[in-house]
């Protein structure tokens, strides 16, 4: 009998660390990150069509996701079916959990969860490598989404190595109520780096991952990790949305062992002692009129379900 659909998950995830380099001749940066999956995941449904459509739900606002061929989970279709010679279509259900344009990956986990779920309604028997080889394609965080847990990046993030950790680690997430454009806060960067060339270190032509960053994942130990969070983008993040500034003190003075802008933002990060804590910093925030989430890492990445 003819599948009739097939769903898959995919994670968001942080960078722990994320070190970028000078900007490339093709227009991309090369990093030096640590990525860890949260356990805010997509949902993809894939079921058979002649055309390929999505659409997409969830309990954050979905109204302006673009549904065009552009959108990632159309293209990650496309880009299987051009693949495997697989002749139909297909319609994509996408349940949004991780915040849009957030810094998160919510749209390279939605491609994740989208090469998988249509992997296997279309049996196409591609295997691991050749989709690992889409993955990178569709965007420099998506193969990051189908493996998960805690990983280094380097190249565009797309060169992975797994990374040893114990243990979960417990954060708040603040979303923002405005996105920010990933390029745009990359050339905020390029330019604050060129405004202050003479003032800062120089850039490093091939950034590196800190040593003491992979002990502390190694012995799972919060207090340890907290001296180790770093982000170069949040400068440039917290440029582009000053307001978050107020937003990484407000956590760090209440109970945060340290707060740190995600990827290239505007949610934050709050690196937790505890869930007790975790619990009582959601609520602060929520008092405060802004949402939080409590969240663990790491999680697996892209499955089926
Ligand atoms: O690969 P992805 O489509 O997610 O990248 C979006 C944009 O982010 C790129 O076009 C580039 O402007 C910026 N980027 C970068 N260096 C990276 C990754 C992304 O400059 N390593």
């Amino acid at each position: 009998m003819a599948v009739r659909s097939v769903t898959a998950t995919a994670p968001g995830k942080i960078n722990l660390c994320l070190r970028v380099g000078a900007l490339r001749d093709d227009g991309y940066h090369d990093l030096a990150t640590v990525f860890q999956a949260v356990s805010l995941v997509e949902e993809v449904t894939a079921t058979p069509s002649a055309g390929f459509t999505c659409a997409f739900s969830g309990p954050i606002d979905v109204s302006h996701v673009p549904l065009s061929d552009d959108n990632l989970v159309i293209r990650a279709a496309r880009a299987i079916a051009a693949a495997s010679g697989y002749d139909g279509g297909v319609h994509l259900e996408v349940i949004k959990r991780v915040p849009i344009a957030g810094g998160m990956g919510g749209g390279s986990a939605d491609a994740a969860a989208a090469l998988v779920a249509v992997d296997a309604l279309w049996q196409t028997h591609l295997g691991k490598d050749a989709l690992m080889s889409i993955a990178a394609d569709l965007g420099s965080d998506v193969p990051f989404s189908m493996v998960g847990g805690t990983a280094i990046g380097l190249g565009r993030g797309e060169e992975l190595s797994p990374v040893l950790a114990t243990g979960h680690f417990e954060w708040v997430l603040v979303p923002s109520d405005h996105g920010l454009s990933t390029p745009t806060v990359y050339r905020e960067l390029d330019r604050h780096r060129d405004e202050h060339r003479l003032d800062i270190a120089p850039i490093a032509a091939s950034p590196d991952v800190e040593t003491p960053l992979l002990q502390a994942l190694r012995g799972g130990d919060p207090q340890l990790l907290a001296d180790y969070l770093v982000n170069d983008l949040q400068v440039a993040a917290l440029h582009l949305q000053p307001e978050l500034g107020a937003t990484l003190e407000f956590g760090e003075s209440h109970g945060a062992l340290a707060g740190i802008v995600s990827g290239s933002g505007p949610t934050t990060a709050f690196l937790m002692p505890d869930s007790t804590a975790a619990m009582d910093l959601v609520d602060l925030f929520t008092r405060r009129g802004q949402r939080a989430l409590r969240v663990l890492s790491p999680v697996h990445g892209a499955r089926l379900q």
